[in-house]
C-alpha cells in the first residue's frame, strides 16, 4: 500500500536533479549495470541482457508505487544525461527492518563529487520522511570510494552489523539506528 506522498519524486541539490525513473531510463540502467567497472565490488548486480534492465526498472517502479520512494535517476541540472542512480530500498538486516542506501554511477561521472552530493540529499530525505527506519549502506571492504560516499552522506561505521552478503563480506555503515 502506498504510504508516502509523491513529493519526493524530484529532489534538487546544488548541481544535480534526482528524479523518479521512467521507461526512458532503461537504456541507462543497462549501460551502467553492464559495465564491469561499476559492478567490480558487487558482481551479483551485473546485468548481461537489456531485458534484465527492463525487469530491474519494473522492480524499481513497483517499489515507488508501493512505498512512494525508491531509487532516483541522477542528472546534472543542465543536462539530460543520466549520471547514475541513488536511492533507498526497504529490506531486513539481521532481522531488523532498515532502508538500504544505494548508489551506482557511470564511470565517466566518477570523481566529481556527484555520488556524495546525491547520497547526502537522499540520506536527508530518508531521515526526514522515513524516520522510523534506520538507513544502512552495505559496502565491500575494498570499495573505498563507496565507503567515502557513505561517510560523506552522514553514515558511520556500525561494525556490529557486518555480515556476509550476496558478494561476500559487507561492512555496514548506518545512521538513525535505534538507541
Ligand atoms: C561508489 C561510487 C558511486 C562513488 O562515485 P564517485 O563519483 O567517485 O564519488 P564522489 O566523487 O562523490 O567521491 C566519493 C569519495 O571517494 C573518494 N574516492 C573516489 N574514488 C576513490 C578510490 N578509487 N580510492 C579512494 N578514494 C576514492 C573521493 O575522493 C571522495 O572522497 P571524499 O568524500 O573524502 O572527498 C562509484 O565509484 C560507483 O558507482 N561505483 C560502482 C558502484 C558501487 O560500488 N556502488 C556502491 C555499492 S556499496
Amino acid at each position: 500500500m502506498r504510504d508516502r506522498s509523491p513529493a519526493g519524486e524530484e529532489l534538487w541539490t546544488a548541481r544535480l536533479t534526482l528524479r523518479r525513473p521512467t521507461e526512458a531510463d532503461v537504456d541507462a540502467i543497462f549501460a551502467i549495470h553492464s559495465d564491469p567497472g561499476t559492478c567490480l565490488h558487487n558482481p551479483s548486480d551485473t546485468l548481461a541482457r537489456p531485458g534484465e534492465a527492463e525487469e530491474l526498472y519494473q522492480c524499481w517502479d513497483d517499489q515507488w508505487n508501493k512505498y512512494g520512494y525508491g531509487y532516483w535517476v541522477v542528472r546534472r541540472r543542465d543536462s539530460a544525461q543520466q549520471l547514475g542512480f541513488c536511492g533507498i530500498k526497504p529490506m531486513e538486516l539481521n532481522g531488523m527492518k532498515v532502508l538500504n542506501l544505494f548508489y551506482r554511477f557511470a564511470t565517466s561521472a566518477w570523481g566529481q563529487g556527484y555520488a556524495g552530493e546525491a547520497a547526502t540529499t537522499v540520506t536527508a530525505w530518508a531521515i526526514r520522511h522515513v524516520p522510523d527506519l534506520p538507513l544502512v549502506a552495505r559496502v565491500r571492504p575494498a570499495n573505498i570510494a563507496s565507503q567515502r560516499v557513505a561517510l560523506r552522506a552522514g553514515l558511520s561505521r556500525a561494525e556490529h552489523f557486518d555480515g556476509v552478503g550476496c558478494d561476500g563480506l559487507d561492512w555496514i555503515y548506518a545512521v538513525n539506528l535505534p538507541n
